[in-house]
Order: C-alpha cells, then sequence, then structure tokens
C-alpha cells in the first residue's frame, strides 16, 4: 500500500544540508548586505562567526576560528599547504573524501615520508598502526560511507606530530576531542543546514606554534597564507578575512548558529541527530533487505547515514527515483564513487517526524521496485 503521509521536509540530502526547523530567510539580519566586509558593521559580523563559534563549540582556551574561502575543501586544503613537510605524514582513507586528502598530500604536494592507511567502504582504518610523530590526517565522518571514528582514545594527549582532521560532517553532530586534535575543518553547509562557499578553519596552539616556526618550500596561494613575517594573522581569527566573503551566508550562519544556542547548544544538536539515526537503526533491524554499509555499529554515522539495499543498481537507482518523484526524499542516492545505496542525512536540521513519515515510503518503493 502506498503511504499516505509524507515528510514535511523531504530534503535529506548530505550537503547543503535541510534549512534548520522554522528557517525563514526573511528573518536574516541583513543590514550588513551592501556594506564592506571591513566596515565596522562587516567585521563585527565576521568576527562573531569565530567567537561564537568558539564559544558554543566550547573550545578550549586558545583555540583559533577562521572563516576562510572554499568551503570545507579550502580549509583541509589552507592547512595541508601550510603545515605539512616537516615530519612524516600518516593519511588515513575509508572513503572518497578521505581519498581525495591522500592525492592531495602524495600527488599534489608529494611529499616524501608518507603512510597511507586505507580501508574499504564501510570499513574503517586500523587505528592501532597510527605513528603520532608523524602528522595525521584523517576524516572524522567519511559522508560518502557512514563510516564515522567512534571516539578520540587512540589520540595520544602528547603526540609530536599535528592532528589534522576533517570534521565537515562531524562537527556540531559528533563529540569531538577538541584537545586531540590541533587542525578541525568544516562547511556552514552540513550540519547547520547552512551555505556553502565559506569554510571554517579552527587551529590549536600547537598548529599555530607550527605556523610560525616552519616555512613550507612551495609557492603558497595568497589564499592560504596564514601569516605574515612569520607571525600569524591574529585579524584572520577575528573575522578579517583574506578575501571577499558573502555577507548573506554570513549572516545566513550566525542565523544557524542563533538557532542552536535556542535550541540548548551543541548538547541538543548532537542529541537531535543521535534520534534522527535511531528511526533508521529501528527500520534497518526490523527490515531484512536493507542494512547499513558501515559494519562496525560503532562506526555508523549519524549523519550521513548510508545503507544499501537487496536489489541490483539500477533497481536502486529507481528507488531513489521514485521517492524524488513522489516528493517525499530528495538527493538520497548513494555518492557517485560509493557502492549502490542511499544516503539519508540525518544531521540536526532533520527533524525525526520526518523520517519516520519516509521510512514507510522506503518499504513501499523498495517492494515495488523488486515486484
Ligand atoms: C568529509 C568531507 N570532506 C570534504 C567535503 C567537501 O566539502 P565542501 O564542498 O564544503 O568543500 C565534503 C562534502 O561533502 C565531505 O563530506
Amino acid at each position: 500500500m502506498q503511504p499516505t503521509v509524507k515528510p514535511k521536509n523531504p530534503n535529506f540530502s548530505s550537503g547543503p544540508c535541510a534549512k534548520r526547523p522554522g528557517y525563514n530567510v526573511a528573518d536574516l539580519q541583513l543590514d550588513t548586505l551592501g556594506r564592506s566586509h571591513r566596515s565596522a558593521l562587516g567585521k563585527k559580523a565576521l568576527g562573531l562567526c569565530c567567537s561564537e563559534t568558539a564559544r558554543i563549540l566550547g573550545l578550549p582556551e586558545g583555540y583559533r576560528v577562521a572563516v576562510v574561502a572554499g568551503s570545507d575543501t579550502g580549509a583541509v586544503e589552507m592547512a595541508l599547504w601550510s603545515l605539512l613537510g616537516p615530519r612524516g605524514v600518516d593519511v588515513l582513507a575509508w572513503e572518497s573524501f578521505g581519498s581525495g586528502w591522500v592525492t592531495d598530500i602524495v600527488k599534489q604536494l608529494k611529499l616524501p615520508n608518507v603512510t597511507k592507511l586505507e580501508a574499504g567502504y564501510g570499513d574503517i582504518t586500523d587505528f592501532s598502526k597510527v605513528n603520532f610523530d608523524h602528522d595525521v590526517v584523517f576524516t572524522w565522518n567519511g559522508t560518502t560511507s557512514g563510516v564515522k571514528v567512534p571516539n578520540g582514545d587512540w589520540i595520544p594527549a602528547n603526540r609530536a606530530g599535528l592532528t589534522i582532521c576533517d570534521a565537515t560532517s562531524a562537527v556540531f553532530a559528533m563529540e569531538l576531542p577538541w584537545d586531540k586534535l590541533d587542525v578541525i575543518t568544516y562547511s556552514w553547509q552540513k550540519v547547520l543546514g547552512g551555505e556553502g562557499a565559506h569554510g571554517m578553519l579552527i587551529l590549536s596552539p600547537r598548529a599555530v606554534q607550527r605556523l610560525e616556526s616552519y616555512t613550507p618550500p612551495w609557492p603558497m596561494p595568497k589564499l592560504f597564507r596564514m601569516t605574515s613575517g612569520g607571525k600569524l594573522t591574529e585579524g584572520l581569527f577575528k573575522g578579517e578575512t583574506i578575501n571577499t566573503p558573502s555577507m548573506l551566508c554570513v549572516s545566513d550562519y550566525l542565523d544557524a548558529l542563533a538557532w542552536v544556542e535556542r535550541i540548548g547548544g551543541v548538547q541538543a544538536t548532537m542529541a537531535r541527530s543521535e534520534a534522527n539515526l535511531k528511526v533508521i537503526s529501528d527500520f534497518v533491524a526490523a527490515n531484512d533487505w536493507i542494512s547499513f554499509l558501515a559494519k562496525d555499529p560503532a562506526t555508523r554515522s549519524n549523519t550521513s547515514v548510508c545503507l544499501t539495499l537487496k536489489l541490483g543498481d539500477d533497481q536502486v537507482k529507481q528507488v531513489v527515483k521514485l521517492l524524488d518523484t513522489e516528493g517525499v526524499a530528495c538527493d538520497i542516492g548513494a555518492y557517485k564513487d560509493a557502492p549502490a545505496g542511499i544516503r539519508i542525512w540525518c544531521g540536526a536540521t532533520v527533524e525525526a517526524t520526518d523520517l519516520q513519515a519516509l521510512m514507510p515510503w522506503l518499504s513501499w518503493a523498495y517492494h515495488k521496485v523488486s515486484a
């Protein structure tokens, strides 16, 4: 039987992700539009992006936050290009985005002393093999496989190298051991349902110390430059962006942060995401034709939930298309490089009631296509 109740919001994309409940673009504070981002008004808004992020996330004293260009990719590459070189590098990858950082390090930066620690879709790297005398580059949540790092127990507090973590689909949804991470990056477009184009770069004091004591041998594009005359450009971490940001996106991000605060802070956004995952976990437990791609339950992502169906690849595509055509789920096909399947975003801006409404539709589409 075709279900009758549809999700109120069918947007389950893994990025850009659904806008927060109650979002209304007309409610954004727009007094910064048409003004210089270097005016007092513009700088205040950009400064708040940094300081409110640090406050709401509860970052340790001394951690710095910058708004940079190029979304999460921009923030990660800025870190790789600026920090890597003086030590060996261990780079961990178990899906497409992690593999992208391997390519950057091995083929673009061409660093000599690199250890690749890789695993296939559904698995995760063996953390016992990581050498923390090296700099360690990894993704907290593999968005295209739905496999996340379960915790930070494997990262020593007294490591010699830096830990550089692409946490774009984790920040605001997963508990992160900030003091064990030296570089953390994310984009507004993920868990907060913000906009793309701007990246967030968070640096520990140890990362800053590296920046001030090491100059990479390769050319550094202006967009990546965080130091001047060997000293950190402090203004960058107070809202003085390297180039011109979208003040509309800035306002949108501040709106998202205010929402986080209103609903109870990052504990509340994490709880919303976990509750969303539970809707899907319960459904998977009750149906033998659908499974998590993540093999170990401890590594199952609570944001980018990747599922496989007992169907052929073309049939999976039909399920995705059917649900889109019915207006119940947009953009839930697996990532292009990932095994055939579906990926349902469960970040904080998604409502559990919408996921509950979606589940009967999944059954309906599966049975319709397999018949
Ligand atoms: C783990 C991870 N890293 C990097 C990116 C690239 O993000 P952006 O497009 O915001 O640069 C994504 C996007 O989905 C991602 O999931």
